[in-house]
């Protein structure tokens, strides 16, 4: 019994397979043409889907001051949950005094039990991008 279903599953298999293999190279590409999606969505960050692509993969690194209006300045231009003004100087002198590379690390890995989470919570910024926006908070802040 078990054998007959097997079987008669691979004849279909079979019979599928040959059916494929029956069609030319141009029906096949009448197919795809035929069932060809209308439109073409692509994932965010996605760099192989799409136009953007190439303007995505031209454009490098974002510098510190687009990073710093996408993904910090919620928090640094208001002073929201407790974080130091961007253009606060007496607010920034004793966390400048640490040192870039202090903030740096601040900046990618956050700062533990307050809400200045790892890279403020922009996972698609580079390490770099992060540096390049504390220095773009820091240069603002003097
Ligand atoms: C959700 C709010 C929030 C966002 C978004 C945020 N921060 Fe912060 N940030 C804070 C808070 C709060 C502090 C103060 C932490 C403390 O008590 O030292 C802080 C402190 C800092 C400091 C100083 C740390 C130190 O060691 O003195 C740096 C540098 C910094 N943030 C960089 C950034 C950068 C860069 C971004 C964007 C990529 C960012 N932050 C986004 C809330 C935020």
């Amino acid at each position: 019994m078990t054998k007959r279903v097997v079987f008669s599953f691979l004849a279909v298999l079979l019979a599928a397979g040959a059916y494929a293999a029956d069609l030319t190279d141009a029906q096949r590409a009448a197919i795809e043409e035929r069932i060809k999606p209308a439109g073409e969505s692509c994932l965010e960050g996605d760099n192989t889907c799409g136009a953007p692509a190439v303007a995505a993969a031209s454009a490098g690194p974002r510098s510190g001051e687009e990073v710093y209006n996408t993904a910090c300045m919620a928090c640094h231009s208001t002073g929201a949950a407790g974080a130091p003004k961007v253009g606060d100087a007496a607010a920034w002198a004793d966390r400048i005094a640490k040192g870039s590379e202090v903030l740096y690390v601040s900046g990618v890995e956050g700062v533990a039990g307050t809400g200045m989470m790892a890279k403020g919570g922009c996972m698609s910024c580079s390490d770099e991008e992060i540096h390049a926006a504390v220095d773009y908070m820091v240069v603002n802040s003097q």
